[in-house]
This record gives structure tokens, sequence and C-alpha cells, in this order.
């Protein structure tokens, strides 16, 4: 694929079909994102990935944890959307309106696929080593956004989601992750289901609104 249909193409999917990924694809992207850049070359990343049985206890056990209400205790604090500051915020809101829109006001179907989102094929999970500096953050979104890439190209969907993270206790507990390494970010892989949902494409602000350029 061109680059600039991949980037195009990547765009958050919110309903997958659940069907697997080959774990050989899975080995592949992931080592396509290993060439992402990190400070002093530092990899602070590690990848944790859930698939079959331990994808499906792992849904389970959101599942329950959601319906029962449980708030999310994600490892990097939740953060009030007010916390980014006013530029950030005004974009959220904007995409509240456009989505709105895309929604026809009833947002009820977004609202429950957070709840579907263990319906991919793999649940990846970047985790860093704990009280790393925010240089190893930024570098753990290098990587991210190289494996969505990368799964872009070879045909799979994806999402990054706070969803995927909010009850680290038991991705730590099912995947054998050391307390030394916090969550970051989970990934859901995998191929989209025909939910129309999923035709939605969020915008962006106008170059000229973020960019400068001076000579
Ligand atoms: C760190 C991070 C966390 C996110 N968490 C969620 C989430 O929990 N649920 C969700 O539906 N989307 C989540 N998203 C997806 C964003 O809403 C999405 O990237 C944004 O609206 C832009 O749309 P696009 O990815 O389709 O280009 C998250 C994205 C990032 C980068």
């Amino acid at each position: 694929m061109e680059f600039s249909t991949v980037v195009q193409k990547r765009k958050s999917i919110r309903d997958f079909d659940g069907k697997p990924i080959d774990p050989a694809i899975l080995r592949d992207i992931v080592q396509e994102a290993q060439w992402a850049p990190s400070w002093v070359n530092s990899q602070p990343w590690k990848v944790y990935v859930a698939i079959g049985k331990t994808l499906e206890t792992i849904k389970s056990e959101h599942l329950a944890r959601i319906t029962a209400g449980e708030k999310g205790n994600s490892d990097f604090p939740h953060a009030a959307r007010e916390s980014f500051g006013t530029y950030p915020l005004k974009n959220m809101q904007a995409l509240g309106e456009h989505l709105g829109t895309f929604l026809k006001g009833d947002f009820s179907e977004f609202s429950a696929a957070q709840s579907r989102l263990y319906r991919c094929g793999a649940a990846v999970y970047i985790t860093i080593p704990k009280d790393a500096p925010e240089w190893a953050i930024m570098d753990m979104g290098g990587f991210e956004q190289t494996l969505m890439l990368s799964a872009t190209n070879k045909g799979i969907a994806s999402i990054p989601a706070y969803e995927f993270v909010k009850f680290p206790d038991m991705i730590r507990k099912h995947l054998g992750i050391p307390n030394d390494e916090q969550l970051a970010i989970g990934v859901g892989l995998g191929y989209a289901s025909d939910n129309p949902m999923n035709a939605y494409r969020s915008v962006r602000v106008s170059l000229d609104d973020m960019l400068v350029i001076k000579d």
C-alpha cells in the first residue's frame, strides 16, 4: 500500500467481527513497530498480546466489571478533558458534535461499543517502565502508531483505547506483566464488522490552525 493510503486508511474501528489473527502476522506487526525511534534507542516498550483463551478470559472479566459499574483505575491516571488545555478541549468538543451528527444524536450504539471492543482478534498491551520519564511516553506513542500503521498495511483494523487498560490488575494477572512495568495503552486489532458505526471518520483541524512555518 502507498504510505499516504496507509495513513488515511488507519482509523479507529469500534466493532470487530471476532475473527482471530494469525500469530505470525502479529509478530510481523510488532517487529515492524520496533523500528520506531526512541530516546538513545532506549526502546522502553514491551508488548503483551492476548489472543484465543486469554483474550476470552479478559473479555468476560472486563464485561463483568463494567456491568457491575466498576470505575477504571488505569496506570496512567485518568485525566479530565479540561486538563488537556483549552485548544485540545475545543477539538474534543468538535469531535462530540461531529460524531453526534453522524449518529443522528443517538450515542447509545457508540457507548455500547466500548463494552464490545474485546471482539477484536487480538488485544495488544504496550507497557513502559514504571516511573519512566515523559520522553518514554513519547517513544511509546511513536511505537503505538507504527504498530497500527503496520496493521493497516496488512489489512488489519485497529483502535487504541483507554478501555483496554482501565483495569490493569486483571491484564497484569492474565498476561504476567511485572509490577515494575506500567500499562500505557491497549490496541485492539482485528477485522471490522459491518456495523454502520464503523463508517465513521473523524476530522482534523485545518492545517493553518495548527501549523506555523517561519522563514
Ligand atoms: C490514548 C488513546 C486512548 C483512546 N481511548 C479510546 C477509548 O477508550 N474508546 C474509544 O472508543 N476510542 C478511544 N480512542 C480513539 C480516539 O477516540 C480516536 O483516535 C480519535 O477520535 C481520532 O479518530 P481516529 O482514530 O479514527 O482517527 C483513543 C485514542 C487514543 C490515542
